[in-house]
């Protein structure tokens, strides 16, 4: 059975999965519930200054559902811990003591002041927990008071509030990034010029998930009232996975290590993560939905795969797909694909010609000889791959690679790789020497 074991920053744990700073890690109740279960760590829920923050009293969260009610996106309007500071440290002091093989990192959210930083790092030091993550990152209630991602969005302040922390305390800082910014590498510099050890990402991403349409107000609504939430859950994927690999890739930031969050939910999300370059994976949303035994998923499925791939340890898995992420101008342009249907497979539900005929290259039929048929006609067909992604029956159509002349355009396909750079049509291409 493949090593799950996971070294992050010199903490230990005997799997990269951690629960997330958010309601699972709130308390101790949860995080033996959690360790009982086979967690390998968790970043305890953000801890600020006392007195304690106040959460709403009524609906704090709303959701995207697939047509099966599957969620697929929550949104919510909590805040950080409304429990008091002494309760929260006197029970991470517990449950560090009680579990030492797992992981405990404390999330914090103080104000942007250097005392204010230090105090509360002396505190969580002296509770054994092995690490701080710093919340820049939450995008409603906290930011409005100048903390949150009201920190996250400003490059100096990360900078200049890891700094002091790295100068406060010798347990390892995590700085968690917001993805509500433009360019998520610039933060991720910032951490890394403070002196941060990793960055985990992301944060939620500034939503309203919905209306009420009988009394206009948002969704959660308190009192016919609503306010912009934190989105997160399997909706937010594409974009935590993009940013992870923006901060592996950027030069000035590769090799820092990267601790995932953004609809984790199973293994393969798992595996993709550490694939584009994180070594430690957060889960939020998946155990609010479904509990803390999808933790046991997550192992088996990772170890089972990493078997059958031959990997023996998590190492070998970190950024593998790094260097196949290209600039779009350096894509192969010589690649041609054509759709492909199983007869045997189609159920002829016309989804893949309509799509096609509609809004793409007019490129599948409908009837062959009178008969209601689908067939891919390959002169029109420009290979997008759109018909693949509407067809309710998976593998029904495939893209396959063609070679020799493209019917489509009539020309020979060079066998040689070719990119935008050099293409004729580019207006910009480097000339060559001969010309
Ligand atoms: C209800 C709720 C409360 C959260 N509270 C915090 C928090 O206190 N501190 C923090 O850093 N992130 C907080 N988060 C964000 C999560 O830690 C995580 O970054 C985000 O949910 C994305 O991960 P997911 O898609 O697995 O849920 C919260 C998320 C939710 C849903
Ligand atoms: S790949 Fe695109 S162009 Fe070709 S048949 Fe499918 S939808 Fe049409
Ligand atoms: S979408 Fe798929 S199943 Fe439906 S007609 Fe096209 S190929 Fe057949």
């Amino acid at each position: 059975m493949a090593d799950l074991r996971s070294d992050f920053l010199g903490i230990k744990s005997p799997n990269p999965f951690w629960l997330a700073s958010a309601p699972p890690t709130d308390k101790e109740y949860n995080v033996v519930r959690a360790f009982k279960e086979g967690w390998g760590g968790v970043v305890w829920k953000t801890l600020g200054e006392d007195p304690p923050v106040v959460n709403v009293n009524g609906p704090r969260y709303g959701a995207v559902h697939g047509p099966d009610r599957r969620l697929l996106g929550l949104n919510n309007i909590e805040l950080i811990t409304d429990r008091p500071l002494e309760v929260n440290l006197r029970e991470i002091k517990t449950v560090k003591r009680d579990w030492p093989d797992r992981a405990l990192v404390v999330s914090l959210m103080v104000p942007c002041e250097e005392k204010n930083w230090a105090d509360i790092l002396k505190r969580v030091e002296e509770t054994g927990a092995d690490g701080v993550e710093l919340n820049f990152g939450c995008p409603h209630g906290m930011s409005e008071r100048g903390m949150g991602s009201a920190v996250g969005q400003v490059p100096e302040y990360i900078e200049m509030v890891a700094r002091w922390c790295k100068a406060h305390t010798r347990m390892p800082v995590i700085v968690k990034l917001t993805p509500n910014i433009t360019d998520i590498r610039y933060p991720a510099r910032a951490a890394r010029a403070g002196g941060a050890d990793a960055v985990s990402l992301i944060n939620t991403i500034n939503s309203i998930i919905g209306v009420n349409l009988d009394n206009f107000a948002p969704i959660p609504e308190i009192d016919g009232k609503g306010s912009h939430g934190g989105y997160c859950g399997p909706a937010v994927k594409p974009i935590a996975l993009n940013m992870v690999a923006e901060i592996a890739r950027d030069s000035e930031t590769s090799g820092m290590p990267i601790s995932a969050i953004g609809g984790i939910t199973t293994w393969r999300d798992c595996a993709e993560f550490l694939a584009l370059g994180a070594s430690n994976l957060q889960v939020c949303t998946a155990a609010m939905t479904y509990g803390f035994k999808v933790v046991k998923e997550m192992i088996s499925g990772l170890s089972d795969w990493m078997d059958e791939k031959g990997f023996t340890a998590i190492d070998e898995i970190v950024g593998r797909s790094v260097p196949n992420i290209e600039a779009w101008q350096y894509l192969n342009l010589n690649y041609v694909t054509k759709a492909r249907i199983d007869q045997d497979l189609c159920i002829k539900c016309g989804r893949c010609h309509i799509a096609c005929e509609d809004t793409s290259h007019q490129a599948i039929t409908h009837t062959v000889n009178g008969v209601r048929r689908f067939e891919v006609i390959d002169e029109e067909c420009v290979g997008c791959n759109l018909c693949v992604n509407v067809c309710p029956v998976e593998n029904c159509i495939t893209m396959e690679q063609v070679h020799g002349v493209d019917p489509r355009t009539g020309k020979p396909i060079p066998d040689e790789y070719g990119n935008w750079t050099e293409h004729p049509n580019n207006p910009m291409r480097v000339q060559e020497a001969a010309e």
